[in-house]
């Protein structure tokens, strides 16, 4: 294997074709294998609900209320699954150690290990999110889960969208509300690099629909940013202002970010 170091930010590359291929296929295999299993799993506890579910109506009940009562058991079925998805994904990802951490910097074409961990962290929440999310989003089930896959929440917090990802690397104070549609992650992918930073949002911070908020993100407690705003990386808003515009600036002020 060989490196050079990138002219335009220094980030190691690695050369060596055959390594980087066996490293992208790993981490697609292995993703696969713990998903089937996590999926397996989940799949277990509806399994068990509907052998006694089945059993319970043919002892007590028959013909068409036997088939109303067995119909309405789809949406504990879902729910049950749900629950063990969320459980077993997020315990999965930790105890696998397949989690980002913060202020990584990963070439994509190096393919490095950091970089097949955060692939895989993305790959077993964005399956979380496909088959769950569209039902709990904007729950307490929801933020639980967000919490259980390393986010940092407090109390009373709302995220109603499904685009708030790379969960370990977000900190959230009590009584934040996302709004539905709004962008935020702990990741960029600049000039195939990826990085990743924390984003912070103080108690209170109220985030508006469809709002763009980059990586390295602090916001004061009480902050409000409006509809449709974009919230430049490393930015810092202050405590109970109320930002708008692309890029954000302060209300009635001159732009003030930074
Ligand atoms: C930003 C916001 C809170 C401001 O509300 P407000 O304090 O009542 O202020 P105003 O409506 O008086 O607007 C103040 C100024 O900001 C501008 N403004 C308001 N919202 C804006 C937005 N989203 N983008 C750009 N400019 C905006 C107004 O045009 C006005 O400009 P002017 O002073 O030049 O006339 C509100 O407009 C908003 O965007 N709310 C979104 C809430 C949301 O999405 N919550 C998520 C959970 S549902």
């Amino acid at each position: 294997m060989t490196t050079d170091r990138s002219a335009l930010d220094g980030v190691p590359h690695v050369a060596w074709r055959g390594e980087r291929a066996w490293r992208f296929a790993w981490t697609l295999v292995s993703a696969f294998l713990v998903l089937s299993l996590v999926l397996g799993l989940a799949a277990v506890l509806p399994a068990l609900f509907w052998q006694l579910h089945l059993r319970a109506t043919s002892a007590f009940l028959s013909g068409p209320a036997r088939i109303m009562v067995l119909a309405m058991a789809s949406v504990p079925t879902y729910l049950l699954f749900a629950a063990g998805l969320m459980a077993f994904s997020a315990g999965a990802t930790r105890l696998l150690g397949w989690r980002p951490r913060p202020h990584a910097e990963m070439r994509i074409s190096a393919m490095e290990p950091e970089l097949s961990d955060w692939a895989r962290y993305g790959i077993m929440s964005h399956v979380v999110r496909v088959l769950v999310g569209p039902v709990l989003r904007n729950t307490p089930v929801w933020v639980w889960y967000m919490r259980a896959n390393g986010a940092r929440i407090g109390r009373r917090v709302w995220v109603n969208s499904l685009d708030v990802t790379d969960h370990c690397l977000l900190d959230f104070g009590d009584d934040v509300v996302i709004g539905a549609g709004v962008h935020l992650s702990g990741h960029t992918v600049e000039r195939g690099v990826v990085r990743t930073a924390p984003v912070r949002l103080g108690s209170g911070t109220v985030v508006g629909v469809s709002c763009h908020m980059e990586i390295d993100v602090v916001t004061g407690p009480g902050c409000q940013i409006g509809s449709l705003a974009m919230v430049p990386k490393g930015s810092r808003l202050k405590a109970n202002r109320t930002y708008v515009g692309v890029p954000v600036h302060v209300v009635g002020d001159e732009p003030e970010v930074g």
